[in-house]
């Protein structure tokens, strides 16, 4: 593989290419288990136990919506370069990429792009979860920009890709965290420039590390031979919130920003696990920052891959990775308070055939009370589906992995995980609790290895119970029920709540579960949020080529459902080539916010400035003409 090919991947393709699973591993063994698992089920087949599941579950959703909660008229799939909302609502742009979040910033400029500097005063790229924090009256919203795409950044580069010590500095204060304060003018939402909220977290952003791994030798470079404080935030993904109103940014695909000086370095298993390679995706970091080359600094990559702790109302506050929340490519993170008062914090893994966690805090949380490091201690699991729709959290410790302490569970967590045999998922993306009743949702958004080869430590990824797909194109949104409605009990029972699908072109379980239809079908599910009132809010990243088994889908967009009937509407489409991730909701819930990552990711997008301009993401405003409420 050359340079220019890893920069024309996408973070998935590029870890398999440069990581390629195990030759020899616990698949070989699977093989004989899904052959008689078809024979069980008496079918020819290969969806697993898909008839299983959607068969046997009273929770089935019923097509006839008598009393639907669903207060808007859908939207038709389509595939036009704008944003498209119900009837009576409407969309303004709150800040683009690149817009200054000071005065002594610059206006974006089509045609450089803006600089290092410009950068650094300015909103980040590709926009993510974000939340929204009300304070006496001012609103400061907090939003993750998770990654660049290099041709649209550096587009006025020839080649593409950064040439120079400042397109590297441009491309790191890119990423991190924006937060900033709004207000609304004319009822639109916009910055307030200058607000003493107004913060950038970037890739350089001193963060103390705390928790278990905080000094092991693991974490120990030149630059920080104790191990405590490391610097930068990158590729920050989905997101958290705390009720003692901390956020939380969970660092994702970390590692493609590292690679080697040395062309012989060989990375070490533990490095391939979480696909540190030799190679980045073309953002060329080590070329400015030695930090990231792994033949120098090999421990640098062991202080990413965590839940970055911030307060969103102290902008001299220094961030805090939270190393007992577990080590690696976070989605987002998921925060409820138990009965008992314990702090339970679920978390997905985004990679094929990686796994679900759960952290569970060892103080509990009293409101008005000292809250502020609760993230620092407790205990991790990882989940365990069976096919009879239960499932367990296996608890991560040195006893149940074999592994020598809590600290080097907290840096080398997915093997903790494959050790005690967790099980292996259609890459979980966002998670989110039900405001209304203890059940969580988690969206598993597509996983074309399902059934075909084993995860990155050789796990097997055959079908089973919430990933009953092999080559799943489509994904699924499961969900569980704790044990007595208790979050820190170690059983559960599990259904899915949908299967995305096609049912203009398939009639087995591609065609998706009775709740999908020609009219709200969509695939691959990834932002996920509830609403205050308990309805679930899905935002979709996947194939939006609107043809062969993605025929009449459209473009990335979002839909709202109804959890206690399985209704599922189409609320809007995003512009070409985008997708929709990030959600808040303004306190009185009559505006809702959106994430318009990446339009034009693949060239073909003008949004939203339009005309022949440079596609930038965004965050958008909805809300109702008649000022009512969302939903
Ligand atoms: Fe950044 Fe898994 O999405
Ligand atoms: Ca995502
Ligand atoms: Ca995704």
């Amino acid at each position: 593989m050359t340079d220019t090919a890893s920069t024309e991947l996408s973070f998935d393709e590029f870890d398999e290419q440069v990581n390629p699973a195990p030759e020899v591993t616990e698949f070989d063994r699977i093989v004989d288990r899904a052959i008689s698992r078809r024979g069980f089920l008496g079918r020819g087949i290969a969806v697993g136990a898909t008839a299983f599941v959607m068969g046997s579950t009273a929770l089935t959703p019923i097509r006839a919506y008598a009393a639907s909660r669903l207060g808007f008229d859908a939207v038709p799939a389509n595939s036009d370069d704008t944003i498209t909302v119900p009837n009576g609502y409407s969309w303004h742009i709150v800040v683009k990429w690149g817009d200054p979040l000071w005065s002594n910033a610059p206006d974006f400029d089509q045609g450089t792009r803006g600089n290092g500097a410009s950068q650094e005063t300015s909103f980040g790229d590709n926009t993510d979860g974000m939340a929204l924090f009300a304070n006496q009256g001012r609103y400061i919203l907090a939003v993750n920009n998770e990654y660049t795409n290099r041709k649209i950044i550096y587009g006025n580069r020839e080649t593409g890709l950064p040439e120079n010590a400042d397109d590297v500095r441009k491309g790191k204060a890119a990423h991190g965290v924006s937060v900033m304060e709004i207000a609304q003018t004319d009822g639109k939402w916009g910055v307030v420039v200058d607000s003493p909220f107004n913060r950038r977290i970037t890739g350089d952003t001193p963060i103390d590390i705390t928790g278990p791994a905080r000094g092991h030798d693991l974490l120990k470079t030149a630059a920080d031979p104790d191990g405590v404080r490391s610097l930068g935030t990158w590729n920050n993904c989905g997101n958290g919130r705390t009720p003692w109103g901390t956020y939380l940014a969970c660092e994702e695909n970390f590692n493609g920003y590292f690679s080697s000086s040395d062309e012989n370095f060989e990375p070490t298993p533990h490095m391939k696990r979480y696909g540190v390679s030799t190679k980045d995706w073309g953002y060329a970091w080590a070329t400015a920052d030695e930090r990231f080359d792994i033949s120098k600094h090999p421990n640098e990559s062991n202080r990413a891959g965590y839940v970055v702790e911030i307060d969103p109302m102290d902008p001299d506050s220094t961030p805090k990775k939270r190393t007992a929340l577990g080590r690696f490519k976070h989605e987002n993170a998921e925060v409820v308070i138990a009965n008992n008062g314990k702090v339970v914090v679920y978390m997905g893994d985004d990679e094929r055939g990686e796994f679900l966690y759960r952290f569970v805090s060892e103080g509990t949380y009293s409101q008005g009370g000292d809250n502020a490091d609760l993230l620092e201690t407790g205990t991790l699991y990882v989940a365990k589906f069976d096919d009879q729709m239960r499932g367990q959290w296996l608890e991560l410790s040195p006893a149940t992995t074999g592994m020598a302490s809590q600290a080097e569970i907290s840096i080398m967590t997915r093997q903790a995980a494959s050790a005690v045999g967790a099980t292996t998922m259609d890459r979980p993306e966002w998670v989110s609790a039900n405001p209304n009743k203890p059940e969580v949702y988690c969206c598993l958004t597509n996983n074309k290895n399902r059934g075909v080869k084993p995860n990155a430590g050789g796990d097997d990824t055959s079908a089973n119970g919430p990933n009953p797909r092999e080559k799943n194109n489509y994904g699924q949104i499961v969900r569980w029920r704790p044990d007595g409605g208790d979050h820190t009990a170690d059983g559960f029972d599990w259904d899915l709540f949908v299967l995305a699908g096609n049912p203009t072109v398939h009639n087995d379980a591609y065609g998706g579960s009775d709740n999908v239809t020609a009219d709200n079908m969509f695939n691959s599910p990834d932002g996920l949020g509830f609403d205050s009132t308990g309805l679930l809010w899905i935002q979709t990243d996947g194939n939006y080529s609107n043809k062969d088994d993605f025929a009449g889908m459209g473009n990335n967009q979002m839909l709202v459902a109804d959890p206690e009937t399985g209704e599922i509407k189409r609320f809007m489409v995003g512009p070409n080539e985008c997708e929709v991730t990030g959600i808040t909701w303004s306190p009185d819930r009559k505006t809702v916010f959106i994430g318009i990552q990446h339009p034009g990711e693949k060239g073909n997008s003008h949004w939203p400035d339009g005309d022949d301009s440079v596609p930038r993401s965004a965050i958008i405003a909805i809300t109702r003409d008649d000022g009512g409420l969302m939903g």
